[in-house]
């Protein structure tokens, strides 16, 4: 059973040992989190699991052991474990949110981010469970920043148009949930391709190198722990306060083209940025992309909620395992 509330566990006595079913002390409040696997859903497992919350992650093919496996295209599956478990939360981190990715198998992007999405609000409803629906800041053009929860979308890329498709489908199937808008996240990875920030450190540490870095879309690098924190800060608040619904906004507030990124990273690492170049024009490879799609986040900060890590800080706690030169990390932490 998911989340089950007694335990089998081994008891010594004089002369025996035992196998016993015993009670164990599980938090109340439940939680399920799609995407578990994920750069996102794996810091909203930990944040919720370490604050006092029942939590059950889902992944797909990296979910075993850790993890409950579930496609999220299976409706009967999802049905199942959300009938078994009974969560009063629902955070719904999974989605195929690379862009190249979305435009060359749009079929299958568009069944995960806006069907799977529709569905599994449905599923929320039908046992009263408030769902977030993880959302985006490229669902704007980045014409007119800092954007609003109110302001009109208007995505330029496919990945934007089915994440938008997804939030109209998330609150026609449940119009209590909430959409959390994000932008580009960082943090604890498991390899640096899995972050648009990340990605840059061997490019940066390889100083032999020179390297062409963009310095025309302006971004606000989010770290994984803060929009975690803000996940649980916004259900327990909507537990006390069913008012608590619709779309929100969360950023970063360090605003840096990904070039400026890449030098703040040296900095933080005491590594040479001089084979950095910047590159201002428009990139013309790949899906288009918002030139500054700033997210106002006034509505989160008027409820109280919000957790905002320095970049340089958080960034350096990300990488620091992936640090090649031995000599750069001696410098750096000892
Ligand atoms: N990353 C960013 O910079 C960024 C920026 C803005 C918004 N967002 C949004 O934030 C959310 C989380 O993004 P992320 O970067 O954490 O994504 P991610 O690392 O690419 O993780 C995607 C997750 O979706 C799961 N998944 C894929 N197909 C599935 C299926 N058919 N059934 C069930 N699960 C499936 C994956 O499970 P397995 O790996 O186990 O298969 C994985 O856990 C997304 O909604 C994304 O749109 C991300």
């Amino acid at each position: 059973m998911v989340g089950g509330e007694k335990e089998l566990r081994i008891r010594f006595v004089p002369g025996c040992c035992q196998l016993v079913e015993e009670d164990v002390d599980i938090p109340s409040r439940r939680v399920l989190i799609t995407g578990a696997t994920g750069l996102l859903g794996r810091a909203v497992f930990k944040e919720f699991n370490q604050n006092n919350w029942n939590a059950v992650g889902c992944g797909y093919r990296r979910a075993q052991p850790k993890f409950e496996q579930i496609n999220l295209l299976d409706s009967v599956a999802v049905h199942e474990i959300i009938r078994d478990f009974q969560p009063h939360v629902i955070v719904h981190c999974a989605a195929e949110r690379r862009p190249d990715v979305v435009e060359s198998q749009p079929d299958a992007a568009s069944q995960l981010n806006v069907a799977a999405s529709g569905n599994l609000a449905k599923e929320a409803a039908g046992i009263g469970a408030f769902l977030i629906y993880i959302s985006t800041d490229y669902v704007f053009d980045g014409t007119n920043p800092p954007y609003k929860e109110t302001d009109i979308p208007n995505p330029l890329n496919l990945y934007g148009k089915t994440k938008l498709e997804g939030e109209k489908a998330v609150l026609e199937n449940n119009d209590g949930a909430a959409v959390l808008r994000i932008p580009v996240l960082y943090g604890e990875v498991e390899r640096l391709e899995e972050s648009a920030v990340t990605v840059m450190f061997d490019k940066v540490q390889f100083s032999n190198k020179s390297a062409n870095m963009d310095h025309w879309q302006q971004r606000f690098p989010t770290n994984v722990k803060d929009v975690a924190t803000v996940c649980r800060q916004l259900a327990e608040k909507r537990m006390l306060d069913p008012s608590v619904k619709g779309t929100f906004h969360w950023s970063g507030n360090e605003q840096m083209t990904k070039y400026e990124m890449a030098c703040a990273i040296a900095d933080a690492f005491n590594l040479p940025s001089s084979h950095l170049r910047p590159i201002t024009d428009c990139p013309v490879m790949g899906a288009l992309r918002p030139r500054n799609a700033q997210l106002d986040c006034s509505k989160l900060e008027m409820l109280g909620i919000g957790q905002r890590t320095p970049f340089r800080a958080g960034i350096k706690e990300s990488l620091w395992p992936f640090l090649v030169d031995k000599r750069w990390r001696q410098t750096v932490f000892h």
